[in-house]
């Protein structure tokens, strides 16, 4: 059986991956009636990514004996100014999710809990790879500025980044 407090973590886990792909869904739209089709085709990846990234938790925690609780989701923003704004806030979430999967791996160590310990590792490796990829496109968007033109090739190569699949519908 899965230890208690193991569970529960994985089950907040559970919550903020769902609210993750629920944000980057928000996002993704956005940008598709704002003129950047690339730039969504890359959110509504994302956000496929983050459901898978749910997916993962909650047959981890069935097939171990626990009970996997399916969450309402949190309202995502829907307020954006720009591009820029919407990586900023990427990346800011992903500081957050980042903090929540220590905080998962905390507990694991604290509870001797060495096979959830073990499965997380592959979180805490995706989450380096996702922060090192929204640092670089923040990057390419302060060069950018406001530079129309730059932009609009700008959004034509993150389509192609990872995380997005070209029908914009496959996790990786
Ligand atoms: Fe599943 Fe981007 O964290």
């Amino acid at each position: 059986m899965l230890n208690k407090k193991v569970e529960k973590a994985l089950n907040d886990q559970i919550k903020v991956e769902a609210d993750s792909s629920h944000a980057y869904l928000a996002m993704a739209s956005w940008a598709e009636i704002n003129g950047y089709p690339g730039a969504s085709a890359f959110l509504y990846a994302h956000s496929d990514e983050e459901r898978m990234h749910m997916l993962k938790l909650i047959k981890f925690v069935n097939d171990r004996g626990g009970k996997a609780i399916i969450p309402s989701v949190s309202e995502p923003g829907k307020d954006f100014k720009n591009l820029k704004n919407i990586f900023d806030l990427l990346l800011s979430h992903e500081h957050n999710v980042t903090a929540a999967i220590n905080n998962v791996v905390d507990v694991c160590l604290k509870e001797k809990d060495y096979t959830t310990h073990n499965f997380m590792q592959w979180y805490v490796s995706e989450q380096i790879e996702e922060e090192t990829l929204a640092h670089h496109i923040i990057d390419q968007l302060n060069l950018i500025g406001n530079d129309k033109g730059a932009l609009y090739f700008f959004d034509r190569d993150v389509a192609n980044m990872k995380g997005a699949a070209p029908s914009g519908g496959q996790a990786k």
